[in-house]
């Protein structure tokens, strides 16, 4: 059988600039912070970074609001930092994607402050205007995930303007070929510059109803796929987003990614799609596989930590993927609460082995190497303005910067400064801490990743889940004329659990626990037995 391409089973690493390291004392990371630490990243074994925003912005959105999308914005640096950046980490072997925000640019954008002068602007149709609905008020019922319009009257032409987040980010009108063009230009320009590819923002939010028809139900909104866990309806049809249309947006980007190479030089797509009803999720790879390579899936996100729910996702999402497609897989993001704090701390080790021994590409959060958890924020600590608007929505607790050293400010600056938010603590210890302590989340995940890295079978072969006692989660990885070639078992309870069967194809041996263990220590008197909280890799 083909090595599968090289996306199929990458561990993708996200970089969230702003909280990483910062080199200039300012309390915010940089792009040189994230540099510094690329020693760091290729001794932990991912093979892919992707960085969130670092482009000229007001800042708003930290970072997601671009007001130059070919700049970088000087709390980060500049061009050239990000230049010795990417050659670092090309010296390094890691691939380097970089966030691509089609949806929106900042008001601060000269293309809005162009569109902004007046109805007969030469701009004007790059954004979505429209009158007054007949009554008054705005053009329709859409609205943002506050649960505000997402229409603001313009006051100088008597229009509306429309925008999915904030409304100084306004949405760009995909429509016009002109911004097509114009956005594409932005990803060449990064694409000239070596970048492996990117992870599009918000990727089924550039197409909408051209009719602009109003959403169904009055509290049917725009974004209702940012809602917390259980909030999402999956037989809803909004018309704010995935309007089909926007297959062909994303068939035509591809060919501008492919027309930059193939095989281990092939650029790629990492969308960002809020989408639970698998079948629609799996049209973003394309009919013939031309559209996104991978298409991020939340569903981790949103399934209870419980063997039947996950392996009920696993294979729903396995199920629905097109021939010759690989799946992703997330357990934590720059929006999401933490895995550690989610799952608990005793079961951040399992979450972590989980991710990265499914099938397909893994996308691992900074920080969760270290078992961060969720930050305590005082309100008048907030600064995301979801959290602002919605202490609930707060994505500021997955924010806080990254713990490195026992230093002052846990060594994430320099300056002697506050960092931009409250730091929190992972209980096994900073990054230094942990590195030398072998039983770390930290050592676990490198020997994780260097066990994938050894089996290729982990990252893209098959998976079969098997029976195991209550609160296990066990399966199989890769097939060989004599059976799979690993098992693993995931206690998922705080009890110990002795397992009385094992699969066939075995017989089975301990091979790497999640259990810290002291060097020199007894293997336990029954290897059957999963302690507390323990997963297990097994091999035959
Ligand atoms: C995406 C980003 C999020 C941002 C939003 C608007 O969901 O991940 O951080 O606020 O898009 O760009």
């Amino acid at each position: 059988t083909a090595t599968p391409p090289w996306w199929c089973d990458a561990v993708i690493y996200q970089v969230y600039p702003r909280s990483f390291l910062d080199t200039d004392g300012d309390g915010v990371g940089d792009l040189p912070g994230v540099t510094r630490r690329i020693p760091y990243l290729a001794r932990l074994g991912v093979d892919t970074l992707w960085l969130s925003p670092f482009f000229s912005s007001p800042m708003a959105d930290f970072g997601y609001d671009i007001r130059d999308h070919t700049a970088v914005d000087p709390l980060f640096g500049d061009l050239a930092d990000f230049d010795a950046l990417l050659a670092s980490a090309h010296a390094h072997g890691l691939r380097v994607l970089i966030d691509y925000v089609p949806n929106h640019t900042s008001g601060e954008h000269p293309w809005f402050l162009d569109a902004r002068t007046g109805r007969h602007s030469r701009r004007r149709d790059w954004y979505v205007w429209r009158d007054p609905a007949p009554g008054g008020g705005p053009p329709n019922n859409w609205i943002t995930l506050f649960g505000e319009s997402a229409w603001t009257l313009d006051l100088k032409s008597g229009q509306y303007y429309l925008h999915s987040f904030l409304s100084s980010m306004p949405d760009l009108n995909w429509r016009n070929p002109a911004v097509q063009e114009s956005m594409f230009d932005v990803a060449r320009f990064w694409l000239d510059r070596g970048v492996d590819g990117f992870r599009v923002d918000c990727a089924p939010l550039v197409a909408k109803d051209p009719a602009l028809r109003d959403n169904p139900g009055a509290s049917a909104g725009t974004l209702a796929h940012h809602r917390p866990m259980g909030g999402y309806d999956g037989q809803l049809h909004l018309h704010d987003q995935g309007h089909p249309d926007l297959h062909r947006i994303y068939r035509e980007f591809r060919t501008v990614l492919d027309g930059y190479g193939d095989g281990p030089g092939a650029r790629i797509a990492l969308g960002e799609i809020h989408e639970y009803d698998w079948a629609a999720w799996s049209r973003y790879f394309g009919r013939e596989l031309d559209e996104m390579h991978l298409p991020l899936n939340f569903g981790l996100l949103r399934t209870s930590w419980e063997p039947g729910p996950v392996r009920d996702l696993v294979q729903e999402v396995t199920a629905a993927l097109p021939a010759g497609a690989a799946a992703t897989w997330v357990t934590g993001s720059h929006d999401d609460p933490r895995v550690a704090t989610r799952v608990g701390p005793g079961q951040a080790a399992n979450a972590m082995l989980l991710l990265l021994t499914l099938p397909g590409a893994a996308i691992l959060y900074n920080g969760d190497e270290l078992g961060l958890p969720d930050a305590d924020i005082a309100p008048q600590d907030i600064r995301d303005p979801w959290g602002l608007r919605t202490p609930a929505l707060s994505r500021d607790p997955s924010r806080s910067p990254m713990p490195w050293t026992a230093g002052p400010a846990a060594g994430f600056t320099e300056g002697g400064v506050r960092p931009w938010l409250p730091l929190a603590r992972p209980p096994g210890g900073d990054a230094a801490a942990q590195e030398a302590d072998p039983g770390s989340l930290l050592n676990l995940t490198r020997r994780i990743l260097a066990l994938r890295r050894g089996h290729p079978a982990l990252g893209a072969g098959g998976i079969e889940f098997t029976d195991a006692p209550e609160g296990v989660l066990a399966y199989t990885r890769g097939s060989s004329p004599d059976g799979p070639s690993l098992l693993l078992t995931l206690n998922m309870t705080d009890r110990p659990v002795r397992l009385d069967k094992l699969p066939a194809g075995g017989p089975w041996h301990r091979h790497l626990s999640t259990a810290p263990q002291p060097p020199g220590a007894p293997a336990p008197s029954d290897p059957r037995v999963l302690a507390a909280d323990e997963g297990v890799v097994w091999r035959r």
